[in-house]
This record gives C-alpha cells, sequence and structure tokens, in this order.
C-alpha cells in the first residue's frame, strides 16, 4: 500500500491528512497557526502521521495547500486552495456543481465542472467580513464559543439586523446591542444573517447549481449553513470534515497528480 498526504495551511488554522490508495483518511490533524506558519503546517503533518500510525518515510508524495504552501519545501508539488477543496470535496460528493469555501480570512465561490474540475470562482476583497475572522470576533464579544454562537443563533425569537458588515464596527454595534438588552440568540442570528448575505452575494457571482456543498471552518457553523440554504433555496451538502477538504484534496493531487 502506498501513502499520500496533503497539509494545507491557512491563515488561521494547519491542516494535514494522510490517505491511502484508496483515498481513506489514515491520520489527521487541525492546529492554530500561532506565530510560525511552517512550524504549524509541520506539527500537524507530524500528529496526522502519527494517529495514522507511519513514518514519514512511507509517504510517497505531499502537495502543499493554503496561504503558506510555497513555503513547505518537502512538498513535491504547491497546489491552490481552490483546486485542492474542489478535488476534496468532488471525492466525497461527486455530483458538486457549486462549492462554498469559507475560511478564516477568505470566502471562495467556486463553479465545478462534471470532471472535478473548477470552471470559475469569485473570491471575498480583503475584508473580514463573510469570513470566519468576523465570526471569531463577534463570539468573542458576546463570550460564546463558535459552536455556543452557532446553537444560540439557531433558538432566536426576534429578527435583528446588524448595520454594520465592518468588523471593528460590527463589534461595536454587538456590545451596544448586548448594552440595550437584546437577547444574545437574537445578536448572534443578526451575526449570521450578516455573514450569510456576503456568502450569497458571492455565490452569486459564479451562478448556483446543484449539488451545493459547503467546506472549509465555517461550514461546521450550522446556523450559518441553515441561512444558507434558506437564502439559496436548496439543500447544502457538508462534508464530516469540511475544514480538512483542502488538505485532503491536496493529499488526493498528491497520489494522482
Ligand atoms: N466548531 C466550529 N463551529 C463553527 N465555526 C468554526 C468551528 N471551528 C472552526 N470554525 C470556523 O472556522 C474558521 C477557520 O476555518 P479554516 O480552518 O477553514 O480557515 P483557514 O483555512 O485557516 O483560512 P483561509 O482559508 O481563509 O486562509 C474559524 O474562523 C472559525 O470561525
Ligand atoms: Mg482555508
Amino acid at each position: 500500500m502506498r501513502y499520500f498526504a496533503g497539509i494545507d495551511v491557512g491563515s488561521l488554522t494547519a491542516k494535514s491528512v494522510v490517505i491511502d490508495e484508496d483515498n481513506r483518511i489514515l491520520g489527521s490533524h487541525i492546529l492554530g497557526i500561532g506565530q510560525d506558519s511552517l512550524k504549524a503546517g509541520m506539527d500537524a503533518y507530524r500528529e496526522a502521521l502519527n494517529r495514522a500510525g507511519l513514518k514519514k518515510e512511507a509517504v510517497s508524495s505531499i502537495v502543499s495547500t493554503g496561504y503558506s504552501r510555497k513555503r513547505f519545501t518537502e512538498a513535491a508539488v504547491q497546489k491552490t486552495e481552490i483546486s485542492c477543496h474542489a478535488r476534496g470535496v468532488s471525492a466525497v460528493f461527486p455530483n458538486v456543481r457549486t462549492l462554498i469555501d469559507v475560511g478564516g480570512q477568505d470566502s471562495k465561490a467556486m463553479k465545478i465542472s462534471r470532471e472535478g474540475r473548477v470552471l470559475e470562482f469569485a473570491m471575498n476583497d480583503k475584508c473580514a467580513a463573510g469570513t470566519g475572522r468576523f465570526v471569531d470576533v463577534m463570539a468573542n464579544a458576546l463570550n460564546l464559543t463558535l459552536d455556543g454562537l452557532s446553537d444560540e443563533a439557531l433558538s432566536f425569537k426576534e429578527e435583528l439586523t446588524l448595520s454594520s458588515t465592518c468588523t471593528v464596527f460590527g463589534e461595536s454595534e454587538v456590545v451596544s446591542l448586548l448594552s440595550q438588552g437584546q437577547s444574545v440568540q437574537d445578536i448572534a442570528w443578526a451575526i449570521v444573517k450578516s455573514i450569510a448575505d456576503r456568502i450569497v452575494a458571492l455565490v452569486k457571482r459564479v451562478g448556483i447549481e446543484q449539488d451545493i456543498a459547503m467546506s472549509g471552518g465555517m461550514a461546521k457553523n450550522r446556523a450559518l449553513v441553515a441561512r444558507l440554504e434558506d437564502r439559496i433555496g436548496f439543500d447544502i451538502l457538508v462534508p464530516q470534515e469540511p475544514q480538512l477538504m483542502g488538505a485532503f484534496g491536496a493529499a488526493i493531487i498528491a497520489k494522482v497528480g
């Protein structure tokens, strides 16, 4: 049996996946970037190998992806996140035609061909609104974990709207809404709606075609996925480990090129 690895070093987290020839994930790991993206990527890879019960020498080929992919000289090839997420999600959901990847700093929407190739993509500008960073700041202001924010949002009672799309102003607005006595649930839902609006605008740029799937850490936010399904009008498929899809796709590319 031959083994392959993908290392995805994004703006917030480092992810690594080790697979076998049948695309089975034998080991994986997710780590915060901290101050050194190269170290975080290598640590994530080492732990993924550990969990797979394999030594470095057993791996035939490595592909790196994500923001810091060029720092990985051990990797045979460096590929963009867009191609890796598309490849990973297509392996899980072969009929995916529209893919939404929302990470810590970027939101991307892709149109995917029958063969799993990216035909078109749209990306957010440099602004953090519409990305994980926006939710992270807001969750902190509400003193909630990321899962907590999603759970609270799903039990909202009243429709509130955030007027600021900017992360900095949005944070002050959240603090102000709290001081006015608005409930955490309603504020959390307003945050989810605000980010969903941004993402829907992005998906419309590439066109919406079924099947639709979502990857990246933000796909773990159930309230966000629910709101997006509502706005788009179709179900969204979410892989079991959405945050690992870039690293998984990179490992598949390491295998087949
Ligand atoms: N359990 C969770 N529930 C909700 N959201 C989560 C959860 N875990 C992580 N996230 C979100 O995922 C985001 C990070 O996603 P990901 O790891 O895909 O980013 P990245 O690849 O480092 O960033 P980018 O692709 O933009 O460079 C965080 O900002 C956070 O909001
Ligand atoms: Mg990413």
